[in-house]
């Protein structure tokens, strides 16, 4: 028990330069999230270390907390880039896969029958963005609602898009950092890698969440075949994996 709880407070612990920041710390207990600390120090590696052109985006945004982290860090580093997110904010009960539901349970928000799914999603919706405009009202990232598949065939397409912020923004282009943490299935992270992929340039960084080996992820899966894949090299493989295009 005493060694479960020290390797959480090991991978939740944050390296000594990010521990006593406290704007890092406001926003790690303010905006609601799911953010791996152990990602903390990785997306600042990718930051610190990407090449000197090309977007940053996110997959799977939940609240914000993610998102929010990155665009500090950038202007933390200096780096004025152009930042996107997407995410489709869909509800996923953890148990709907495996148990023999009735239909009103997969209509509405797990042990509050009352609420309905579509109005727990909206709310994480307009949570998402009332965070993202607390925090960063002048840089707004570039935000969609949608799936990552069609949000990335768009920035394939060059697309010109309203997000939810109301702003149009020109997809497409180069990918300096991508951060992929939305649904977590072995085939949907494999095909938003290879959209990806002809966005990347050398020196394109990847951080895969809840890809360390032994977890029970189709990411987790789909690292341990990145490993192998002469297209790009391991920075870090201790925790969740951050990669880069060769
Ligand atoms: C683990 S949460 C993201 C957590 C977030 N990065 C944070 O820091 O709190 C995964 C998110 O991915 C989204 N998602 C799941 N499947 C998706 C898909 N196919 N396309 C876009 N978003 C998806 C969900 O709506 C959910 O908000």
């Amino acid at each position: 028990m005493l060694s479960k709880i020290k390797n959480f407070l090991i991978k939740n612990e944050l390296p000594a330069c990010l521990k006593n920041d406290e704007g890092l710390q406001r926003i790690l207990c303010t905006v609601p999230g799911m953010l791996d600390t152990q990602n903390v120090p990785l997306m600042l590696q990718a930051i610190q270390e990407m090449p000197e052109k090309g977007a940053v985006l996110e997959i799977g945004s939940f609240c914000g907390q993610s998102l929010i982290v990155l665009c500090y860090l950038l202007r933390k580093e200096k780096q004025t880039r152009k930042v996107f997110a997407c995410d489709a904010w869909l509800y996923e009960g953890w148990l709907d896969k495996n148990s023999h539901v009735d239909a009103s349970y997969l209509n509405t928000l797990a042990g509050f029958p009352e609420i309905q799914r579509n109005d727990y999603t909206d709310f994480l919706y307009d949570s998402f963005k009332r965070n993202l405009n607390f925090f960063f009202p002048n840089d707004l990232p570039g935000s969609y609602r949608e799936l990552s598949l069609s949000f990335l065939n768009y920035w394939t397409e060059g697309k010109e898009l309203i997000d939810c912020f109301d702003n149009k923004n020109n997809l497409g282009g180069e990918i300096a950092f991508a951060f992929i943490d939305g649904g977590h299935a072995y085939d949907l992270c494999k095909q938003e890698l290879e959209l990806l992929v002809p966005h990347f340039i050398t020196g394109s960084k990847i951080l895969l969440d809840d890809s360390a080996k032994g977890q029970n992820f189709g990411s987790a899966r789909l690292a341990q075949e990145i490993k192998s894949d002469a297209r790009f090299s391991i920075i870090s493989a201790k925790g969740n994996l951050l990669f880069e295009y060769r």
